[in-house]
């Protein structure tokens, strides 16, 4: 299985912080973000990595990352040559992914826990997705799923009204028909093309399982108090 790291789009919430570099390149604590999602790869065996970033910033992360042989790793690098969505971010890596099942992190979230067991589970999985699901207080800030026993009923992508708590995290893994899914893909109303619309594919098809995350979580770039918190949260743990 290959891992996809998305490290593109704008970080225009974090501004001005972003205004001259990249958000996954801001300070968690002691790491840059982006060596968070790089180690929860790693860490459950996921080492062939390929990193998407935007234009203006692609160089900055070669000159820190390299070839990831500190990291325990091996990175490709892609450019996305606008912030159109995290699926268009995505539609970069199919050519590195060549038809592997993927796991695509989100370049600003953080987990405290290992990602292994779902890792594992998903090679088993004849077809289809995997995603995590977590409780939060802020629903409204996330994609949101519905669920009935183990199925997903459906996710919506920041809704005004969450049907549940249950927030869908940055970490997705995919068989090779998320390629095809892409393709199929149109603009949401902010002008991105969704990632929630490729896990929708799957609910629909009845390919989509999941698992309720364990541990702390963050989403390091929704807010000036996520990015505080993802600090204080690794700092504590360290
Ligand atoms: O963190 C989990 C949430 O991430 C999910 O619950 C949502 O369903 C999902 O849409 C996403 O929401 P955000 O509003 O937090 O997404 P954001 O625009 O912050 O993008 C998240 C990451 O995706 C960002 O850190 C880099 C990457 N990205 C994003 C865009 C828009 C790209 O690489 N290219 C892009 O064009």
């Amino acid at each position: 299985m290959k891992g996809i790291i998305l490290a593109g789009g704008t970080g225009s919430r974090l501004d001005p912080l972003t205004r001259v570099t990249n958000k996954h390149l801001l300070p968690i604590y002691d790491r840059p973000m982006i060596y968070y999602p790089i180690q929860t790869l790693v860490k459950a065996g996921i080492t062939d990595i390929m990193i998407v970033s935007g234009k203006g910033h692609a160089g900055q992360f070669l000159e820190l990352l390299q070839s990831g042989k500190e990291l325990g790793a091996k990175f490709s690098y892609g450019v996305q040559e606008e912030a159109g969505g995290i699926a268009q971010a995505l539609a970069v890596c199919q050519d590195f992914a060549d038809n592997d099942k993927i796991v695509v992190m989100l370049g600003d979230n953080i987990l405290q826990n290992d990602i292994s067991n779902a890792v594992k589970d998903f090679e088993k999985q004849d077809k289809g997705s995997k995603i995590f699901l977590k409780e939060v207080e802020n629903p409204k800030s996330f994609g949101v799923a519905q669920i009935a026993g183990d199925k997903i009923i459906e996710i919506e992508e920041k809704p005004k009204n969450p049907k549940t708590n249950l927030a869908v995290i940055g970490v997705y893994l995919y068989d090779s028909q998320v390629w095809q899914v892409i393709k199929t893909l149109k603009p949401s109303g902010r002008g991105e093309l969704e990632i929630t619309d490729v896990n929708n594919f799957y609910v629909k098809k009845g390919e989509m399982t999941f698992e309720i995350l364990r541990g702390w979580w963050g989403d390091g770039g929704e807010s000036f108090d996520s990015l505080l918190a993802a600090g204080n949260l690794v700092a504590k743990k360290k």
